[in-house]
């Protein structure tokens, strides 16, 4: 089996990458290492960019259909040997991202002004959204178990929540970013089910699956799905094969109304609804080639976890408490226990570390006393990005 090295560093110099070109705007600073935004530092695989560079060598990247057997395949293929699901074609369809997609069931399924669930800590864009199409979040934080170290749904309010009038969505997210949970099929039923009675809509949005830890732990809201279902499950590549500025998606739902309605959104409204020629040359290959990839990269990530949680409990542990996620690449790291000012954390990262993370109360994280980390890059850039954190707060203990 080839051995996959992730240790590689390539530059993104000349690439305007958000992650290193737009650090200094975001934090205000010159210099950081960041370890922010989810994309990773690790290249696509060989046989993704071979794929493409085919699909380039045609020299025509003219409009491009996606209702064919060489985009259902593959999908198909993927969900079947990765997580034991059987999809039917008719369920599966190409949007133009994961982000697009939750904006436009939102238009669909709620009015203006209606409320939207989140559970909190949340992925920072899903507030956007709900914001931007003028909907009102609601929030329901998860309950942070400490003999489990795991968050949990507070199941109860969560059902207050849905029985209100004027709530009519809830954007679910598994894996969950920022905190890394992986949800149970006890609880996606639960939740499904509670949705379903009080007339919530229901988006699961997957678009991490591909890193969980073991990935048989890993159950999707698609398993559940039943015909006419109000749930839509949307996911894409962008994470898993670091493709995100190769934009689309694909969603998969026995909900044909909402199948309709984007539809006629996505081609008469946007006129969205062709797919990009790359995007669809990578889907196949990663889709067929590249689950050892996939699985190796996982043990990357483990390591760099591994790393992250050995270094605190050996130079950081006054200040910092660590559960390794069982699923992203994102590390969800407290500082709770350090009682050291947020505010003050979070600047000192910035101005003593030279470090980029992401602050908790970006994902209206209440205390604002977590910092998320991205560990998609090489072991020594983690080791590096170790050695700011510790410096920072070596600094603040003084
Ligand atoms: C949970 C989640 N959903 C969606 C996205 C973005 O997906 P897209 O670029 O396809 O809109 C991200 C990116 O970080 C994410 O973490």
């Amino acid at each position: 089996m080839t051995q996959f090295d992730f240790n590689k560093t390539t530059s993104r110099e000349g690439t305007y990458s958000v992650q290193y070109d737009g650090t200094e705007a975001l934090f205000g600073a010159k210099g950081l290492e960041p370890f922010w935004i989810a994309d990773m530092d690790i290249e696509t695989p060989e046989a993704v960019r071979d794929a493409v560079k085919k699909r380039l060598d045609n020299g025509i990247f003219g409009y491009t259909m996606w209702q064919n057997e060489r985009f259902y395949g593959p999908v198909k293929n993927w969900w079947e040997t990765r997580f034991n699901i059987s999809l039917n074609e008719e369920d599966i369809h190409y949007a133009a991202s994961v982000l697009y997609t939750v904006g436009e069931v939102m238009r669909q399924v709620t009015d203006e002004g209606d409320g939207v669930i989140l559970t909190t800590p949340s992925y920072n864009s899903f507030p956007n959204l709900i914001k931007g199409n003028d909907r009102t979040r609601v929030e329901t934080p998860l309950i942070y178990d400490e003999d489990k170290r795991e968050y949990f749904l507070n199941t109860e309010e969560f059902r207050e929540l849905c029985s209100r009038e004027d709530v009519t969505l809830y954007i679910h997210c598994n894996p969950h970013n920022p905190t890394g949970k992986i949800w149970s099929e006890e609880e996606l039923l639960e939740i499904k089910n509670i949705c379903k009675e009080n007339d919530v809509y229901l988006i699961s949005d997957e678009i991490h699956m591909d890193f969980v830890r073991p990935k048989e732990d890993f159950v999707s809201m698609v398993s559940l799905l039943e015909e006419g279902d109000p749930v839509l499950v949307t996911t894409g590549l962008g994470k898993s094969f670091n493709l995100a500025s190769i934009p689309h998606s694909y969603y998969i739902t026995k909900d044909r109304k909402i199948t309709k309605d984007i539809n006629n959104a996505m081609g008469s409204r946007y006129n969205v609804s062709t797919a990009s020629s790359l995007a669809l040359a990578a889907i196949e290959a990663a889709y067929t080639e590249c689950g050892d990839w996939i699985d190796q990269l996982n043990d990357h990530v483990e390591g760099n976890f591994q790393l992250i949680s050995d270094y605190i409990d050996e130079h950081l542990s006054e200040y910092l408490s660590f559960d390794i996620p069982k699923s992203t690449y994102l590390g969800w790291i407290s500082f709770e226990k350090s009682g050291l000012n947020a505010a003050e954390v979070h600047k000192a990262l910035v101005e003593v570390g030279g470090i980029a993370v992401s602050p908790g109360k970006l994902y209206l994280d209440d205390e604002n006393n977590h910092f998320r980390i991205n560990v998609a890059s090489s072991r020594t850039r983690i080791e590096d990005g170790l050695e700011r954190i510790r410096k920072t707060f070596e600094y603040l203990s003084k």
